[in-house]
């Protein structure tokens, strides 16, 4: 029997439209499911939303709608934006359809019937954005996740006994090292449970948009134990048909981003082992999309729409970009600028410009019909393509099964590269001049040899950007890459003699009004959707008031635009792509050089300098002078490795407000990912000691 393969996306929230960082982690989904389908596995891709929860049932409030009404028309958004790119997902699950509640209760009386449910009372406080019970002290108090007021409640609910499990998890995450990946996660969520699990409440009884109890139809089950429930309630568990259930679960992978792993790692594990069902394989969690130096969300209003890429520039262009230019399982910033060089580079003068190139001289010296190579004239060059191709093939495979998209990626446009050297060097169109029974025996081994690599790139690429090479592929006169095998794909299946399909571009060449359209529709959308995200700001109890999201989102547009220009590896065909707006034509415009030794205003408007505090400090092991910091930013915490811990104790940090580097480039430490780096004094010989305040200053105040 064939493989099965079963992959998922987290199921996003509807409150409110999608943007670039949930296209994300669908595209990387997709891609590597079409990988999976083109190597013969039986496949499974899922995705759907997540409809149910206080923040959702305010959402609609806000909106004037039922949340029924609400939740149909953004879930549709979000079904309707994944066709549209040609997500190839198996199935959409919603949390409000009747098979999934059926499902959640299904399991709910599992686990309740296995003894791990009790009933009692709770009192403390909810952050509404995350939808989480949080250890926070007093009416309003700050999420200690999110930083968001929270709020008091006082209701009873049914516990889960979530610390019953702690032992079982570390022996979970021990047994199976790649249980949670990266790394770094995986050390995060070990440090969590290590420090103790305390019981969950899955009830709440104080609003209504949830699933009913079992037999207690007062309460409503907790959002996020309805919501994790998906990746089973899809394959029918609980249902009068379980053959789906028995065929792909466990899942061999869950893809989330990096801040709902505790929920993916910690919980869900817990849920399924008191349920005795199956854990999944593994959970991969990836980083953020950034955009202005933040987390791209829809509360910061800081979004870019899928839909600008797709319709400028194509969703193959978007998903490259993406896969090529982000590290994944970091954090990686977006910027229209990069997109449309990278979509140049490697898209339009990389693999484009080597199809039309090979294939129009196939065309035109032979006819349209792929040439035979001369066994006897191999050459040294011939022998060097056929070594790379094979590498890249090896190589993909390896880099690709490790999610290393951008490195599989990099290893592939090696091989472009080197045909495209190749073609330069043995010059085709001086051979096709001397008409020589030799130099034509020669012609026809280039253009084999270049054509067959050509084949390989785009069978290795058809998964990341499956419309482009299938246009490719069809060119090549091999007609339907959905029916070709890639588990046998090596050197010389190319077959001689192959007729070619028409001949015609596939990635044109951006031009520089490419980046202003994108920047404009973006603008467009932003001030249309003002109303919707300020409604939304509210519902979410964020601090913004209205019409936030659209001023904050106009500054980044303009912040991006003004970069474009400044930008260090700025080229004047680059410098041209970007035309500021007015508004921000003062700073952009280029200052005067400025004397030897000294920096402009505008190089040091580069320092993105913050206040922030420290909420956890600790000493980093096996190294005596760092510690491992977390401090929050106001709307987001951060973690960093910074060498002080010869100058202060870990406790004496916690609650002080320190002044860090929030731009830096992430860098690893001691296998730590650091984000940013706390400005000290450094005495000579002395020991740091750290910069601060004396006045009280908000968190995330920037320094200027
Ligand atoms: O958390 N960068 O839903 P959600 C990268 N409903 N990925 C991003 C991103 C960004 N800037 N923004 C969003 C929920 N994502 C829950 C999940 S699962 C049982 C329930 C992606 O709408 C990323 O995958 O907030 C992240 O984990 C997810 O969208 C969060 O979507
Ligand atoms: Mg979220």
């Amino acid at each position: 029997m064939k493989n099965k393969f079963y992959i998922t996306t987290p199921i996003y929230y509807v409150n409110a439209r999608p943007h670039i960082g949930h296209a994300y982690t669908t595209i990387a989904c997709d891609t590597i499911a079409r990988r999976h389908r083109m190597l013969g596995d039986e496949t499974l891709f899922l995705t759907g939303t997540d409809e149910h929860g206080q923040k959702i049932e305010r959402a609609a409030q806000a909106a004037g709608k039922t949340p029924q009404e609400f939740t149909d028309e953004i879930s549709a958004q979000f079904r309707s934006l994944w066709d549209r790119m040609g997500l190839s997902y198996d199935d959409f699950i919603r949390t409000t359809s009747p098979r999934h509640q059926q499902g959640v209760q299904a399991l709910w009386r599992r686990i309740r019937d296995n003894g791990f449910i009790y009933k009692g009372t709770y009192t403390g406080q909810y952050c509404v954005f995350d939808e989480l019970y949080v250890d926070a002290v007093g009416p309003g108090a700050p999420c200690p996740d999110c930083g968001r007021p929270t709020e008091t409640v006082h209701e009873e609910n049914y516990y889960f006994k979530l610390s019953a499990f702690q032992d079982q998890l570390i022996r979970l995450y021990t047994d199976q090292p790649d249980f949670i990946r990266p790394e770094t996660r995986r050390n995060e969520v070990v440090a969590f449970v290590r420090g103790g699990l305390r019981d969950l409440s899955i009830s709440r009884s104080t609003f209504s948009w949830g699933i009913p109890v079992p037999d207690d139809p007062k309460h409503i089950v907790y959002v996020w134990l309805d919501a994790l429930a998906n990746y089973i309630t899809a394959l029918g568990y609980g249902s009068n048909d379980e053959s789906k259930f028995k065929r792909f679960w466990p899942a061999d992978v869950h893809m989330i981003g990096k801040e709902i792993v505790r929920f993916h790692c910690v919980y869900w594990p817990a849920f399924l082992l008191a349920a005795g069902l199956p854990l999944p394989k593994g959970i991969t969690a990836h980083g953020w999309l950034l955009f202005e130096e933040s987390k791209m969300s829809k509360s910061r209003g800081n979004i870019v729409r899928a839909e600008t890429i797709v319709e400028v520039l194509g969703a193959d262009a978007l998903r490259y970009f993406l896969l090529r230019e982000v590290v994944f399982g970091q954090d990686g910033s977006f910027s229209f600028d990069a997109l449309v060089q990278r979509y140049n580079s490697d898209l339009a003068n990389g693999l484009g410009n080597l199809a039309s190139r090979t294939l129009t001289m196939i065309t035109r010296y032979f006819k349209g019909e792929v040439p035979y190579p001369s066994h006897s004239g191999q050459s040294k060059s011939d022998v060097a393509i056929i070594e790379t191709a094979k590498k890249a093939i090896a190589e993909f495979g390896t880099l690709f099964d490790q999610y290393h998209f951008s490195r599989a990626l990099e290893s592939v446009w090696g091989l472009v590269a080197a045909v495209d050297k190749y073609i330069v060097e043995n010059e085709p169109w001086a051979l096709d001049e001397k008409k020589d029974e030799s130099s034509r025996a020669r012609l026809g081994t280039v253009l084999y040899t270049s054509a067959e690599a050509l084949r390989i790139v785009t069978a290795l690429a058809h998964p990341v950007m499956p419309d482009a090479t299938a246009k490719i592929w069809a060119q090549l006169g091999l007609g339907d890459i959905g029916k070709f095998d890639a588990s046998s794909l090596s050197w010389g299946q190319l077959h001689l003699g192959t007729k070619l399909g028409e001949v015609k571009a596939v990635f044109p060449r951006a031009d520089k009004s490419a980046v202003e359209r994108m920047q404009k529709m973006e603008e467009q959308s932003a001030s249309q959707g003002a109303s919707e995200i300020s409604g939304q700001n509210a519902s979410e109890g964020a601090s913004g008031g209205p019409g936030k999201g659209a001023v904050d989102k106009t500054k980044a547009l303009t912040t991006a635009a003004t970069q474009a220009v400044s930008g260090k590896d700025a080229s004047p065909d680059k410098a041209s792509i970007a035309k500021p707006p007015a508004t921000t034509l003062a700073t952009a415009k280029s200052t005067p050089a400025p004397p030897e030794g000294k920096i402009t205003i505008d190089d040091f408007a580069k320092v993105e300098l913050r206040v922030a505090q420290v909420r956890t400090a600790e000493r980093v092991k096996g190294a005596d002078k760092l510690l491992r910091i977390e401090v929050d930013l106001g709307n987001e915490i951060r973690q960093l490795v910074a060498g002080i811990a010869e100058a202060y104790e870990p406790e004496s940090l916690i609650g002080r407000k320190v002044v860090i580097v929030a731009n830096l480039a992430p860098r690893k430490l001691r296998g730590l990912e650091s984000n940013g780096m706390i400005v000290a004094a450094s005495p000579e010989g002395g020991k740091p000691v750290l910069a601060g305040f004396l006045e009280d200053v908000p968190l995330g105040t920037r320094l200027k």
